[in-house]
């Protein structure tokens, strides 16, 4: 485990699950505390829980409400209504393979059991066991990844890839966080990421939390400090990694790393496997969230642009395996050619770092 302090997005509650509200952040802390999958699956569609793993774990927890809801009628009906319960859930956001990874494990755990109590004891041990599962592998991949950053390094990172978005430490952050606790002096610098502004919400007030350095810059600055020589590497999470290599990421990441390459600068994705879907062969594959419009004429309820104007807002890009320099995972990190090597971190356990 690392040592430094981390914020918790999601706790089970027995039956319950509580969720923080990223939405309010850094401004207000409140909490949905909720009984019920469909107030769940709106806090994913809003973002009040948001980040591929957090996505995941908050899917396996809407899951584990529904099933305590069902009546405990016979099995058949019983698993048909909470398999409707699971689509529902998995509607809410599709870039994140976190999710339908996390629904597809629960949806296992209930097949097994016989009778109905025992079904909703796995669902709910399931979620649980998913949530620890994503703790420990982000702890390892950022144990990982912190070899990659040298002491003075000034490490740029796009987006919230911390505790916010992993139940965890982190990915990106989790790198960052770790090669601190390993005594390197660090500086970060994050970009404000436009439309929700998750950098400027939630990263910044992450690493101001950890005591990390944190300069704050819009999105549209990236290019001009990579190209002065500022940033040392480009840390970054991922949403889906195809099984060439290809990284679906927050909205402004391939401009990152086309500008990271042409500059010389090392571009990381810290990722654990939930985000690495193998059924993709390619970037081109991965659908692409496209959210709601006034997130873009809007910022914080204010209207900003004309009424009338066209407006598109896909939430996520795709990065081409090309612009990665390597992929950090719990199993190690890996460099290019991606494929086969991704699909090699699925073979049996590999030793890990202790
Ligand atoms: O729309 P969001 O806030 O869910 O997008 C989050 C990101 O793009 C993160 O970089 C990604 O999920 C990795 S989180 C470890």
């Amino acid at each position: 485990m690392n040592e430094t302090a981390r914020v918790q997005p999601i706790e089970w509650l027995g039956d319950r699950v509580r969720i923080l509200d990223q939405t309010l952040l850094p401004g207000r802390i409140e909490y949905i505390d909720t009984g019920d999958y469909r107030v769940v699956a709106d806090a994913i569609r809003r973002l009040c829980v948001r980040g591929a793993p957090a996505i995941g774990v908050a899917g396996a927890y809407g899951a584990a409400l529904g099933a305590l809801a069902l009546k405990n009628g016979d099995s058949d009906t019983f698993l048909k209504e909470f398999n409707s319960i699971l689509g529902f859930l998995a509607s809410t956001r599709p870039t994140a393979v976190n999710l339908s990874w996390a629904l597809s494990r629960v949806e296992a755990a209930a097949r097994r059991p016989r009778t109905i109590p025992e079904i909703k004891e796995a669902v709910v041990a399931e979620a649980q066991a998913i949530q620890r599962h994503e703790e420990e592998a982000t702890d390892r991949l950022s144990r990982y990844g912190a070899d990659l950053i040298g002491d003075g390094f000034t490490v740029l990172t796009h987006c919230n890839a911390g505790s916010l978005a992993t139940c965890g430490c982190g990915t990106a952050l989790g790198v960052i966080k770790a090669a601190k606790a390993q005594g390197k002096k660090l500086h970060v610098f994050a970009t404000e990421t436009r439309p929700l502004l998750q950098g400027a919400r939630l990263t910044a007030w992450e690493l101001v939390q950890e005591r990390i350095p944190v300069t704050l810059i819009t999105d549209s600055m990236a290019g001009h400090f990579l190209s002065k020589g500022t940033i040392d590497a480009v840390v970054v999470g991922a949403d889906r990694v195809a099984a060439n290599g290809d990284v679906a990421n927050k909205i402004g990441t391939y401009s990152i790393a086309v500008l990271a390459g042409e500059n010389g600068v090392p571009f990381y994705v810290a990722a654990p496997l939930s985000t690495i879907d193998l059924a993709i062969n390619s970037g081109k594959d991965i659908p692409i969230e496209e959210r709601n419009h006034a997130e873009v004429t809007h910022i914080a309820g204010v209207r900003l642009a004309a009424e009338g104007v066209e407006v598109a807002n896909p939430a996520f890009d795709v990065t081409p395996a090309k612009h990665v320099s390597a992929i950090i995972t719990e199993r190690g990190v890996v460099r290019p050619p991606y494929s086969p090597r991704l699909e090699r971190l699925f073979g049996p356990e590999l030793e890990t770092k202790a």
